[in-house]
C-alpha cells in the first residue's frame, strides 16, 4: 500500500482518537451513563488499533531504528495508561479530570514528536 495513504490513515485515526477521548473523558468526569454504551466502549479500541497498526507499518517502511519512533511508542503507552485513569480507574471526578488533562498534554507532545521527528517535540 501507498505510504501517503497509510500516513493519512494514521493521522485521521490520531485525530479521531483524541476527539473520542475528550468526549469520553468529559462523560467520565460528569459520571454519564453514556460511557456504558457498547459503541462508545468499542469504537475507541478500533480507532486506536488502526492508529497503532498504521504507525507501525509506516515505521517499518521508513526504518524503525529512529529514536523519535521509540519515543512515540513509549508516549503512546503513557497516553493509554493515563487515559484509562481518566475514563475508568480514577476514583473521584477530580482525579479523572486531572488524568484527562495529562493525557491530552501527552497527546499534544506526541503530535510535536511526529511533526519535528525529535523527542524534544515542540521545543525542538
Ligand atoms: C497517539 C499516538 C500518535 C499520534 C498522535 C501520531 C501522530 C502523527 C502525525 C500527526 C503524523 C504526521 C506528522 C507529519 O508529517 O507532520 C505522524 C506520522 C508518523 N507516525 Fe505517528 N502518531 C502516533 C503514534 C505513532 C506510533 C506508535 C508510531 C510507530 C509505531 C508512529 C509512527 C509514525 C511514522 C513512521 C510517521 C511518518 C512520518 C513521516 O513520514 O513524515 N506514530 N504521526
Amino acid at each position: 500500500m501507498n505510504y501517503l495513504l497509510i500516513k493519512h490513515l494514521h493521522m485521521t485515526a490520531a485525530g479521531l482518537s483524541i476527539l473520542f477521548f475528550v468526549v469520553r473523558a468529559f462523560w467520565s468526569v460528569q459520571g454519564s451513563t453514556l460511557l456504558q454504551n457498547r459503541l462508545v466502549k468499542t469504537l475507541p479500541h478500533v480507532i486506536d488499533t488502526v492508529l497503532l497498526l498504521a504507525g507501525m507499518t509506516l515505521a517499518a517502511m521508513i526504518g524503525p531504528e529512529q529514536p523519535w519512533i521509540l519515543v512515540k511508542i513509549i508516549a503512546l503507552i503513557a497516553y493509554i495508561g493515563v487515559g484509562t485513569i481518566a475514563i475508568k480507574r480514577g476514583k473521584t471526578a477530580k482525579t479523572r479530570a486531572i488524568a484527562a488533562i495529562i493525557a491530552v498534554a501527552i497527546f499534544v507532545y506526541i503530535v510535536g514528536v511526529a511533526m519535528t521527528k525529535s523527542a524534544l517535540s515542540w521545543w525542538a
